[in-house]
C-alpha cells in the first residue's frame, strides 16, 4: 500500500516549479491532490493530466494567494470535490529583490499578502477539517536565516516570519495529533531562480555541492514529512540546500 493511499492534500502554487513536483509525488504515493494556481491554468491543467496519466486523482483551482477570500474557497472547494483534507502544503510564493532603499510600501504588501497571510489564512481555513495525523508543511526558504547578498530583505522577512508562525501552530496543534514543520530550500532550478539565470554563479560560489536542487528533491522532503513516520516531527525546519552558507 502506498504511504498516502486515502489521504487528501492541498498544494499552494502546485502549476509549476517546486509545487507542481511536490503535487505529483503526494500522488504518486496515493494522495488525492487539489493544487492551486493563479496565472498559469495551462500548466496547472497539464499537471492534473500527469496525475490522471498515473491513475491518480487531481484537481486544480484558481486562487491567488494574496486573496484571502480565494483561500478560504480552496480549502473548501479541496473538501466538497475531494471529501476530506489531511495534507496541507503552503507552496506559493514570490520573491522581490531590491535594494532597500527601492522597496515600496506596496512591495512589503504583496510579499505579506503571498508569502505570509495566505499561509495564515490556508491554515485557519483548512483546521475544522484536520483530524489527528494531518500535516501542515510550509516551503520556506535557506534566507529566513542567512543572507548570502544583498536586495533580499522582504523576502527572507517573509520566510523568517513563517519560521514563528510554524513554531506557533505547532504548539497549538500538538494535542490534535497535526504537525506543522517548514522545509528550507536553497538554490532549486524554477522559474523563480533558473540554474541559468544572472544570480546562479553566485549561488553556487556558496553552496558544498556544485549544482542546484530540483523540484523533486524537495518534494521528497515534502512527503517524508506528509507521511506516517513522520509522526514525532513538528515545529521544525528543513535545510535542503547544497550546503548553502554552511
Ligand atoms: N526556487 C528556489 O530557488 C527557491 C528557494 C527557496 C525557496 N523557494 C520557495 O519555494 C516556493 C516555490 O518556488 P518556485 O521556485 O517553485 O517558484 P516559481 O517557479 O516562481 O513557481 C511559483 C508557483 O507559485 C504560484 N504562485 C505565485 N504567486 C501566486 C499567487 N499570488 N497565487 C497563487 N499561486 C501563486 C505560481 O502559480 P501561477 O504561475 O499559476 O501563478 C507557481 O505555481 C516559494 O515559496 C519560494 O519562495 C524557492
Amino acid at each position: 500500500m502506498k504511504q498516502l493511499e486515502g489521504k487528501t492534500a492541498l498544494v499552494t502554487g502546485g502549476s509549476r516549479g517546486i509545487g507542481a513536483a511536490i503535487a505529483q509525488r503526494l500522488a504518486r504515493e496515493g494522495a488525492q491532490v487539489a493544487l492551486t494556481y493563479k496565472a498559469s491554468p495551462e500548466k496547472a491543467a497539464g499537471v492534473v493530466k500527469a496525475i490522471e496519466a498515473q491513475n491518480g486523482r487531481a484537481i486544480a483551482i484558481e486562487a491567488d494567494s494574496a486573496d484571502p477570500r480565494a483561500m478560504v474557497n480552496a480549502v473548501e472547494t479541496t473538501v466538497r470535490e475531494l471529501g476530506r483534507l489531511d495534507v496541507l502544503v503552503n507552496n506559493a510564493g514570490i520573491g522581490v529583490y531590491k535594494d532597500i532603499s527601492e522597496f515600496t510600501v506596496n512591495d512589503f504588501d504583496a510579499i505579506v499578502a503571498v508569502n505570509i497571510r495566505a499561509v495564515f489564512m490556508a491554515v485557519t481555513s483548512a483546521l475544522p477539517h484536520l483530524k489527528s495525523g494531518s500535516r501542515i508543511i510550509t516551503i520556506g526558504s535557506c534566507q529566513a536565516e542567512r543572507m548570502p547578498g544583498p536586495g533580499g530583505a522582504l523576502y527572507a522577512m517573509s520566510k523568517s516570519a513563517l519560521v514563528g508562525f510554524t513554531k506557533g501552530i505547532a504548539r497549538d496543534l500538538g494535542p490534535k495529533g497535526i504537525t506543522a514543520n517548514l522545509v528550507h530550500p536553497g538554490p532549486v532550478d524554477t522559474d523563480m531562480n533558473p540554474a541559468n539565470g544572472p544570480a546562479a554563479d553566485f549561488q553556487r560560489s556558496l553552496m558544498a555541492v556544485d549544482t542546484f536542487g530540483t523540484g523533486d528533491e524537495v518534494a521528497a522532503m515534502v512527503v517524508y514529512l506528509a507521511g506516517p513516520e513522520s509522526r514525532y516531527i513538528t515545529g521544525a525546519g528543513f535545510l535542503i540546500d547544497g550546503g548553502t552558507n554552511i
